[in-house]
């Protein structure tokens, strides 16, 4: 892991081709960990970072351990469902322009309920002024191989990517990795960083998972996905018809002016439920 050169590198490799990145590292302490490595070898002490106020604990982390500078960014806000969405154009715009000395621009995409951004855009912007694009990816490996889905983060011109594997495409738990594209990534300083937060000793079993669901989505990815969005889709209709029981569609997020959604999740609302609960006891 430290630098490998056998089959590990041969099954990062193949990860890396797998999603159309030119490098790939395994993780091993999940997504966490590789959020840490790529904002500490990103950012030095004092530097500036975008990012949005709904980031995982791992990114405040890497604030801590970096010493990196913060400019936050509001995310999108549903009052309705009570949650914390994307980042608009203009938001990113904003900061960019007042922060022309940033060096990173830090996304999620998808946030935890879904919702993607225009990561398109925002690369753009970025790139325009030399800053690099970080994307926490956690709940999106299964984008790339599905053309009903968002575009993945790597397909979007982002510069590194972190997924967690082990949530949406089957590896075992704690095992993601670290997916780069193009040259502003420093490799050197990156794997560096990665040696000071691995075990000397990482687990077997969770790179071989890693392989075999790189492997697994690579060869049924496709198939497997637009079946569970099939799925998703009869499951919301049939959750719909619940009195009281609301799952939410893409329609809505972007009613609310979000720029995707992810439909392979269903996010269920149950906030009318206390009514029809209530109506029930009172008759
Ligand atoms: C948005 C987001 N980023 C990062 C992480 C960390 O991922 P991991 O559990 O793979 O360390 C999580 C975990 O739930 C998350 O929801």
């Amino acid at each position: 892991m430290s630098n490998p050169k056998g089959v590990i590198k041969e099954a990062q490799n193949l990860m890396a081709e797998a999603f159309g990145a030119d490098k790939a590292y395994f993780l091993t302490n999940g997504t966490t960990q590789g959020i840490l490595a790529v904002i500490m070898s990103a950012c030095r002490a004092n530097e500036k970072i975008i990012i949005p106020r709904n980031v995982h604990k791992s990114v405040i982390n890497a604030l801590i351990l970096s010493g990196a500078k913060p400019i936050f960014v509001k995310p999108n806000i549903d009052k309705t469902l009570g949650i914390a969405n994307g980042v608009s154009i203009n938001a990113i715009k904003k900061a960019i322009n007042e922060n022309p000395d940033a060096k990173v621009v830090f996304v999620i995409n998808p946030t935890y309920f879904g919702v993607v951004s225009d990561l398109k855009e925002i690369v753009n912007l970025a790139h325009k002024k030399d800053m690099k694009v970080i994307v926490d990816e956690a709940h999106g490996g299964q984008f790339y191989f599905s053309k009903k889905l968002p575009f993945g983060a790597i397909e979007a011109g982002a510069d590194v990517s972190i997924v967690s594997i082990h949530k949406t495409v089957g590896s075992l738990t704690q095992s993601s990795a670290i997916l780069t594209k193009g040259d502003r990534v420093d490799h050197n300083r990156l794997q560096a960083t990665l040696n000071i937060l691995n075990s000397t000793s990482p687990s077997s079993l969770l790179l071989a998972s890693l392989d075999v669901a790189r492997k697994d989505i690579y060869f049924n990815g496709n198939k497997k996905i637009n079946r569970l969005i099939n799925m998703t889709e009869k499951a919301r209709e049939k959750i719909n018809q619940i009195p009281g029981v609301e799952a939410i569609t893409e329609d809505y997020f972007k009613s609310k002016g979000e720029f995707g959604y992810d439909n392979t999740r269903i996010i269920v609302r149950f906030q009318s439920l206390e009514l029809q609960v209530l109506k029930f006891i009172m008759n």
